[in-house]
């Protein structure tokens, strides 16, 4: 057996995801689904749209991890005005548990901090990766789903975290400089990766012809030079509420549920949560076991 195979065995006995239940003889997958929220270009509102569509899971009533995967700087906590003890890095380096990192924000999302700055983190190597899926693996309290918030760019860890998620959203904004680098990620993603399924979203649009205007040059892009699907997952407008929240170190969909921007958003949450179920046949936890050992140096 490959690394690979025995990795999904240890999967399997372990009984985290596409495992077998031992009385029935059937697939128990435990349908974590994992969503990756990420962008070619950065600040297009990725950590506000990760943080917030966590938070509306949470209301329906979903269990939500939050994982801040952006290694940069200034990230979810700082967001939600939290200073947590400690973050991925000491999970990583096998300091800390999962269990203890995990802050608890709003709704009861439990969030992952990230660890901000720290040079090691910019590209996981491969003894990281393991280490992450055990903690995951371990984690007493599993999620149903599992939000990662990205960084911006191709780099090793982004396209490590959007291979090993079920669904990736990519948020643009109009900006025209973020439509030719999502479509260089995608492209990135689609060739090197083989990912074929996208959805997309436009942030901080003026309106909703402006935003489907967005998604329609990169479609058009898309259809004609990539061999990928791209789905239109809506939008949400620029919105004063948006910088006042993030003033407040508040959640907006939380702080003004009924402001435009958070119903908006709240349509979008809906539909991942109800018209579209998870397209893909591999649990995203399942896909993180499988990837660790393909990619990521030693
Ligand atoms: N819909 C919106 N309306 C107005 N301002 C917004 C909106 N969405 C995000 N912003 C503002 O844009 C800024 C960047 O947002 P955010 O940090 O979520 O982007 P990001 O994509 O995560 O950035 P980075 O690539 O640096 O991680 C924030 O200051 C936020 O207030
Ligand atoms: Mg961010």
């Amino acid at each position: 057996m490959d690394q690979a195979g025995i990795l999904r065995e240890y999967a399997g006995n372990a009984g985290v995801t596409g495992g077998r239940d031992a009385s029935t003889g059937r697939s128990k997958k435990s349908g974590v689904r994992v969503i990756a929220v990420t962008s070619g270009k950065g600040g297009v509102g990725k950590t506000n749209i990760a943080a917030n569509l966590a938070y509306l899971f949470s209301m329906q009533g979903k269990r939500v991890l939050l994982l801040d995967a952006d290694a940069g700087l200034a990230n979810i906590d700082v967001l939600l005005g939290i200073a947590p003890r400690y973050n991925l890095c000491h999970v990583l380096r096998g300091e800390k548990t999962l269990s203890d990192v995990v802050v608890r924000g709003p709704g009861g999302v439990m969030i992952v901090p990230a660890a901000s700055g720290i040079q090691e983190m910019a590209e996981l190597s491969r003894g990281h990766k393991m280490t992450l899926i055990e903690e995951l693996e371990c984690f007493g309290e599993k999620p149903d789903i599992m939000v990662i918030d990205t960084a911006a760019g191709i780099n090793g860890n982004v396209t490590y975290f959007n291979m090993a998620a079920n669904e990736i959203i990519v948020v643009l904004s109009p900006d025209p400089t973020s439509l030719t680098d999502a479509y260089a990620l995608i492209k990135v993603l689609n060739r090197g990766y083989a990912i074929r399924d996208f959805l997309v979203m436009v942030n901080m649009a003026r309106s909703a012809e402006e935003a489907m205007r967005v998604f329609s040059r990169l479609s058009a892009a898309t259809d004609r030079f990539l061999d990928l699907r791209v789905e239109y997952l809506g939008y949400v407008g620029y919105d004063r509420i948006v910088t006042e929240s993030v003033r407040q170190q508040a959640l907006f969909t939380e702080m003004y549920p009924s402001t435009r921007a958070s119903r908006l958003l709240g349509a979008i949450a809906d539909t991942l949560m109800n018209d579209r179920k998870s397209r893909s046949d591999e649990p995203g936890m399942l896909k993180f076991f499988g990837n660790a050992v393909i990619t990521g140096n030693e």
